[in-house]
């Protein structure tokens, strides 16, 4: 090779290295063994260490093994079938920092075409995530005044049972009748009601952590634990609840995070418990919350309806807009929150629709085979 066109091939791999450090995007170029043949200085900032030290070693010596796993068998799709992929992943730094990427990954092919590697451009979304993360924080504290009412509501009926069984106690000792016997069924008595006021406390308390796992939940439990927290509520509006429960044999499990799906249904139910107190104020008529819970081939799905009257078809496709309300109290985020949940977080679907009368709401979250 001449000494020109040395010099010319130098200035452009030169350039070229400019323009990929020059890119916010964190960028490698992988051989079809899995080696790293390139990369720019994002990416060796994101390992934490040279590009030297990169070049000539796998994914193997720098991620978790099961994130690995999973991308060599991306990795293996794509070479064959040529198409590119686009997947979302989280690392953790050294410093412990979490960051969120879109992976972009497309096959490289070589002059007689055949595959010589992949290129991967990353994006960085962690902001994005975090800001999620923070809306749905905040939609919980706005269910938390509602929660709080119904906490009160429902340390009501036990902190009077309570009182009166004090009383009577004071009474039977001033009497000079306290036993051995009666003492313990005092403490007895009086233990259950605590232990209830307790149990809705802890449930308020556990809905308010974020759930950073996703794991299998029974869904019957999850609804149960809800109706702990607002059945006296309910029960008190006169409002009918009913369950549906498709499998009979089987508990119907989840996948996915517990305390956000619960926010959702109490969202959902919520809604429709505001709605009916406002429609009796106009008219007679028997509140009924039906929820059911049943599988298809791919998805479990919960339907929640009420049956206080439909949505008016004008305003049907605006409800999971953020900020989209029709009271004059309203946030307009609950609904936004749930979709968010739902589909985001969840990978599942959410979509509401008018029966004559009822309104039904369906969740449908993808089963997870493993
Ligand atoms: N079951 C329902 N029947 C009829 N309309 C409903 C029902 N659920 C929700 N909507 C409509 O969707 C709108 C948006 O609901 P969303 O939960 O997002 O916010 P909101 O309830 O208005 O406000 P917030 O949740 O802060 O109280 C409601 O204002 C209401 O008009
Ligand atoms: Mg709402």
């Amino acid at each position: 090779m001449g000494k020109k066109l040395h010099n010319e091939l130098d200035k452009q791999l030169d350039f070229e290295e400019i323009l990929l450090d020059s890119l916010p995007n964190p960028i490698y170029y992988k051989d079809i063994n899995g080696d790293f043949i390139r990369c720019n200085s994002r990416f060796s900032k994101l390992l934490d260490t040279s590009k030297e030290n990169i070049i000539g070693k796998s994914a193997y010596d720098f991620f978790p093994i099961s994130v690995v796993t999973r991308h060599k068998i991306i990795d293996a799709n794509i070479m064959k079938t040529l198409k590119s992929n686009k997947d979302e992943v989280h690392f953790v730094k050294k410093s412990g920092e979490v960051r969120y990427y879109n992976l972009s990954k497309t096959v490289c092919l070589n002059q007689e075409g055949n595959v010589a590697g992949i290129i991967c451009i990353m994006t960085d979304i962690t902001q994005r995530i975090t800001e999620k993360e923070f809306l749905i924080q905040q939609s919980k504290f706005a269910e938390m005044g509602e929660m709080i009412a119904s906490i009160a509501h429902q340390w009501n009926e036990p902190l009077v049972e309570l009182s009166a069984q004090v009383q009577r106690f004071e009474l039977l000792h001033a009497m000079n009748k306290i036993n051995e016997n009666m003492m313990h069924d005092f403490v007895n008595d009086t233990m259950v009601q605590i232990k209830y006021m307790s149990n809705t406390l802890s449930d308020f308390r556990n809905f308010l952590k974020p759930s950073t796992v996703k794991k299998s939940f029974e869904i019957k439990k999850a609804i149960k634990e809800i109706f702990e927290i607002i059945g006296k509520q309910i029960f008190y509006l006169n409002i009918n609840v009913s369950l549906e429960y498709k499998n009979v044999n089987e508990e119907i499990y989840i996948y996915g995070y517990e305390n956000e799906l619960k926010q959702v249904l109490l969202n959902i139910i919520n809604n429709a418990k505001n709605k009916i107190i406002k429609i009796e104020k106009e008219k007679v008529f028997n509140p009924l919350i039906k929820i059911k819970v049943y599988q298809n081939e791919r998805f479990n799905i919960i339907e929640i309806s009420d049956n206080a009257g439909p949505i008016p078809e004008e305003i049907i496709g605006q409800l999971f807009e953020p900020f989209f309300t029709t009271k004059s109290e309203g946030t307009g985020l609950g609904l936004y929150m749930a979709k968010l949940i739902v589909e985001d977080k969840m990978s599942g679907k959410i979509s509401v629709k008018n029966d004559v009368d009822n309104v039904i709401f369906s969740i449908k979250i993808p089963i997870n085979k493993e």
